[in-house]
């Protein structure tokens, strides 16, 4: 008896070559719709959520026409953060010329099957391009191309992108600021300039900043949330609207009590609430070689405790909650830490896996 999933390949794989034969192509025929063969599989995920679900996408997959990658982007998910196509390496590739085309076919896909669209991120230690890392310059240079930086990428997108992480990971483990080439060379300030300027050019745009860790590391969350109410001791105040938790954790770590009360403790400040990467990752230390039951177990009730965290967020709070990634096979974890695991909702075959029903029952 095939399951239910290998039902709808089979229809899919039938509509495609039906939609091959008459159109020269999938994608192009609306009565063979992918989005719709997914129907009969499950009911999207964010059609069980009062918030709006997430999900990483890159344009590998989604440029390349990767089916099945595609099809369960658009089916489950109502909101959508390009994983690296709105990174500063992507975007500002050289001093004087920016590079939309990818990010803008990701949103062009995106708008059509009405995902909203987060972006990430304007400032970031990591993938960033090579004329910034050896620029060198006054502090004055620095300010002007960060500024433009910030201000040239938001306008570009304004209307089609309401949100931003404007800063990404500014702090260490130890609670102090990072050293970064914006640190070093503009000075402590350089993240409430950052959040300034974005607001300069986005008047109404939601502007994030966005941490790992954040959810079980009091120093580092104290860091914050100084940084916040700093932010709005000033006269005049420096904008910010929201806190993203990135949330790569694991089935073990941390415990539910630290997640709350992080959570908690933004809450009382009257900020968005992003769970913006989320990721149960099942095999930190690289020992398994493969995934059991137990494990698969453990994964579903981590998934389902993590939304009910978020499910106690008032809903003016809730921002979504964002995974970082499909299937298994394209998790960032397999080829940047180079281990198998297999931390998201889709197994590598795009079946469901106990943690897409543990996810979807709590929402
Ligand atoms: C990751 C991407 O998923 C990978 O494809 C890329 O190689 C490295 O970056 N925190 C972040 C994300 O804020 O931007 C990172 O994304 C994962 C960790």
């Amino acid at each position: 008896m095939p399951s239910i999933s290998e039902v709808f390949r089979i229809l899919l794989m039938i509509s495609c070559c039906v939609c091959i034969l008459f159109t020269g192509g999938c994608g192009e025929s609306e009565d063979n719709d992918p989005d719709e063969m997914l129907t009969i599989m499950e009911d999207p995920i964010h059609s069980y959520a009062s918030y709006p679900i997430g999900v990483a996408i890159d344009s590998p997959h989604m440029l390349d026409d990767d089916i099945y990658y595609r099809s369960l982007a658009t089916h489950h998910h109502n909101s959508a953060t390009p994983g690296n196509d709105m990174k500063m390496d992507a975007l500002h590739p050289d001093e004087n010329s920016y590079s939309w085309d990818n990010a803008e076919e990701i949103l062009d896909f995106c708008n059509q099957h009405e995902m909203r669209v987060h972006g990430h991120v304007l400032v970031w230690h990591q993938q960033v391009p090579s004329w910034m890392e050896e620029y060198e310059g006054t502090p004055e240079e620095w300010e002007a191309i960060l500024k433009d930086h910030i201000q040239t990428i938001i306008t570009h997108f304004a209307g089609s992108v309401d949100s931003w992480d404007v800063v990404n990971e500014a702090f260490e483990e130890n609670g102090q600021l990072r050293h970064t080439i914006w640190r070093d060379n503009i000075g402590d300030d350089y993240i409430a300039k950052c959040f300034q300027w974005a607001r300069e050019a986005g008047p109404s745009i939601k502007l994030f900043y966005n941490d790992f860790s954040l959810s079980y590391n009091a120093q580092k969350m104290q860091a914050v949330l100084e940084m916040i109410d700093d932010f709005r001791s000033r006269d005049p105040e420096i904008p910010i609207d929201g806190i993203g938790f990135q949330m790569h954790i694991s089935d073990d770590q941390p415990l539910n009590e630290y997640i709350q009360a992080a959570v908690d403790s933004v809450k009382s400040r009257d900020l968005l609430i992003h769970f913006s990467e989320l990721d149960v990752s099942l095999n930190k230390f690289g020992l398994y070689s493969e995934l059991t039951e137990e494990m698969k177990i453990r994964q579903k009730e981590r998934y389902s405790d993590i939304v009910q965290i978020y499910n106690t967020i008032p809903r003016d709070q809730q921002f979504g909650i964002t995974i970082w990634g499909i299937s298994d096979a394209d998790s960032w974890i397999r080829y940047c830490f180079n281990r198998l695991d297999w931390p998201l909702l889709f197994d590598e075959e795009f079946e469901p896996k106990p943690a897409f029903w543990g996810f979807v029952t709590s929402l």
